[in-house]
């Protein structure tokens, strides 16, 4: 059955490409000495000037403030991170989706990087650890977060754990309600976890007097967790995407990703991810951009029709969050008001999109592309079907697009390597597979004008 692997000597294992744990990367990967342009900075919405490091200090660990702006091309890994990476998974395999390409009779060649296989779940335990560590070595005793899936939680209550720290964790109200067991998973590792808006901070008491059934956004959430930093000694904030360390921190994950094509002789016609704030994306593509052998590689980053930064915002300067205590970031955004739909993949419901993204988006090196969510989950479920990993809402936004492209391939009868990120699991997400069987999935969507027809789930089967 898999015969037509390319193989290279001993290190393929039936379909999945594996590192020895000596080949974890020992440096990350920074892409800001690459882009075209020098990034934008950041600016302080009461001087209008670029923000200053000792504001930014008051709020992150001094290492990841030092990290946002450096132009060093490689920043060294601590080995306590590097450990703490190991002790939870990591190298992660690269696997060559066999069934996919089976069901879809494609002769693309498709791979996927295994950030599902985390403990937590997903690729945010890269820089929740990360940042951790910084943070617990420079003294501090307590972290405030948001999270909106509950991914970013979960990396952040567990890293506390390991890091002997205490976590605090806004939960986006609709997330809270849709997906219990994640607040129980945080709960589980440690962390103090509350729906968002929550009755902890004065911003959370007031949306929710103006509005009792807000359904909470990730803008809110920060907005809180934020206010939570700031009137706590002992607190730092900690951001699971977005900003330029914590993709940093995840270069890891194309550093692996270019070595395990590499052992296979393999180069990648196109990289896949989906995009909330941008970080399991940039975490993959950058060391191929960075590298500078992969001019002819093609990044497409996928969103939500109903949250569609890149593909329907405007590149501007706007808040990172909805009461508007973060500096202004210059990036792609819907604004921050934008109250996104109660879509499933609720890590993709955030106004704007890294800076550094946004940058090469405006570029033209990355092509963005949405999708309603009804074709996105029928996706997510079809590539269960066929790989036996039930995907995470989010990353099935990538898998619809790749199995786009691979059917494309096969019309075109033209041979194509396309790799993507898995950028999580779906065990918590059941109610929105659920939906799709029972039809009941809401279909509601801000942004987009004309619906797709609902396809029934039969018309899988056949693909
Ligand atoms: C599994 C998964 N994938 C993707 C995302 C989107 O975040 P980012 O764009 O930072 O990777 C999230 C966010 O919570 C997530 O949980």
């Amino acid at each position: 059955m898999f015969d037509d692997l390319k193989r290279s000597e001993e290190k393929i294992v039936m379909n999945r490409i594996l590192l020895d744990i000596d080949e974890m990367p020992k440096n990350f990967v920074n892409i800001l000495p690459y882009l075209k342009e020098p990034l934008p900075p950041p600016i302080d919405p009461v001087t209008n000037e670029p923000v200053s490091a000792e504001k930014l200090t008051a709020i992150f660990p001094v290492e990841c403030v030092k990290q946002e702006v450096s132009m060093e091309k490689r920043i060294r890994i601590p080995d306590e991170v590097r450990e703490a990476l190991m002790r939870f998974g990591r190298p992660t395999p690269l696997q060559r989706a066999v069934g996919l390409e089976k069901f879809l009779k494609t002769p693309a060649r498709i791979y996927y990087k295994r950030e599902d296989v985390s403990p937590t779940g997903s690729h945010k335990l890269n820089t929740a650890l990360t940042q951790t560590y910084y943070a617990s070595k420079e003294g501090t005793k307590r972290l405030a977060t948001e999270t909106g899936a509950g991914q970013w939680g979960s990396a952040v209550a567990l890293s506390c754990a390991h890091f002997d720290m205490q976590a605090m964790i806004y939960m986006v109200r609709i997330s809270y309600e849709q997906k219990k067991y994640r607040g129980t998973l945080m709960r589980v590792y440690g962390a103090d976890v509350v729906s968002s808006p929550s009755d902890r901070t004065k911003y959370g008491r007031q949306i929710k007097k103006e509005n009792p059934d807000h359904p909470g956004t990730l803008g809110i959430a920060i907005s809180e967790a934020l206010e939570d930093t700031l009137s706590h000694e002992d607190t730092k904030y900690t951001l699971g995407s977005v900003l330029n360390h914590v993709l940093l921190h995840q270069s890891i994950i194309g550093q692996e990703t270019m070595l395990q094509l590499q052992k296979v002789d393999e180069t990648p016609d196109t990289i896949i991810g989906c995009v909330g704030g941008g970080s399991n994306f940039g975490g993959i593509i950058y060391p191929f951009i960075a590298d500078g052998g992969y001019s002819d590689t093609e990044f497409i980053a996928v969103e939500p029709e109903a949250c569609p930064s890149l593909n329907k915002g405007t590149y501007r300067y706007d808040f990172g969050d909805a009461a508007g205590l973060t500096p202004k970031l210059k990036m792609y955004t819907l604004g921050t008001d934008f109250i996104p739909p109660k879509i499933h993949a609720g890590g993709l419901r955030y106004h704007g999109v890294a800076p550094s993204i946004s940058a090469l988006v405006n570029e033209g090196r990355i092509k963005p592309v949405c999708y309603h969510q009804l074709e996105v989950l029928e996706s997510g479920m079809q590539f269960a079907r066929a790989e036996g990993i039930i995907p995470a809402p989010e990353s099935a936004h990538a898998i619809k697009s790749v199995i786009d492209l691979a059917l494309e391939a096969k019309r075109n009868n033209q041979e194509r390597v396309i790799v993507f990120n898995l950028s999580g699991h779906g065990h918590f997400d059941m109610m929105a597979y659920e939906s799709l069987m029972d039809g009941t999935l809401n279909g509601d969507t801000a942004v987009l004008e004309q619906k797709p027809t609902p396809t029934s789930i039969s018309h899988l089967e056949t693909a």
